[in-house]
């Protein structure tokens, strides 16, 4: 009998109907989820996969949804995480779209600002973060506002 020296491999199920995000930087899947707020009152099947081998980064994350195809707001947000993800869609097991993901000039609402006398951190009427992206690697964002700094290790944080 033949002896098989491969490696194993972890295989996860593919989807039948849904959205692939691949090639998220390892170990942040699940600070997508909370970006993408699956909404808590519908049953919704996620698969996450956690630092597997990856042919290109050494490592990666991905997350499959089932059933439900995101759409390019939400996606975009995920750039502040893993700005090198992909999005598959997926219909009848085939992959029909497949996208890279594009931060957004603009982004508004997900993240604070750390400013905690900016007009958007104001208790009695706060009012929607919006910031500018300024620089893309390392990622730098500008509050709209108070015109405050924000870098990668803030917005991270504030997703943990
Ligand atoms: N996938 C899935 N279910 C399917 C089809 C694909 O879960 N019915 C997943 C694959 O496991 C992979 C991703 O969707 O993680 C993209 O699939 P595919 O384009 O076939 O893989 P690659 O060619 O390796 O993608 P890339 O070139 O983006 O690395
Ligand atoms: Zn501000």
């Amino acid at each position: 009998m033949a002896v098989h020296k491969m490696k194993p491999e972890l295989k996860i199920k593919a989807i039948e109907n849904g959205t692939v995000i691949d090639h998220i930087t390892a170990n942040k899947s699940l600070h997508i989820l909370k970006i993408l707020g699956l909404p808590q009152d519908e049953i919704v099947n996620v698969t996450v996969a956690m630092n597997v081998v990856s042919r290109e980064t050494g490592r990666k994350d991905i997350v499959k949804i089932e059933n439900r195809e995101i759409d390019s707001k939400e996606l975009n947000q995920i750039a502040l995480i893993a700005p090198k993800a992909t999005i598959n869609i997926i219909r009848n097991y085939e992959v029909i779209k497949k996208d890279k993901i594009i931060l957004p000039k603009q982004i508004t609402s997900i993240i604070k600002c750390t400013n905690d006398k900016c007009i958007t951190n104001f208790e009695s009427e706060p009012i929607t973060s919006k910031f500018h992206t300024i620089e893309s690697q390392p990622l730098v964002l500008r509050c709209h506002y108070c015109e405050k700094l924000i870098k990668n290790e803030d917005i991270e944080k504030q997703f943990e």
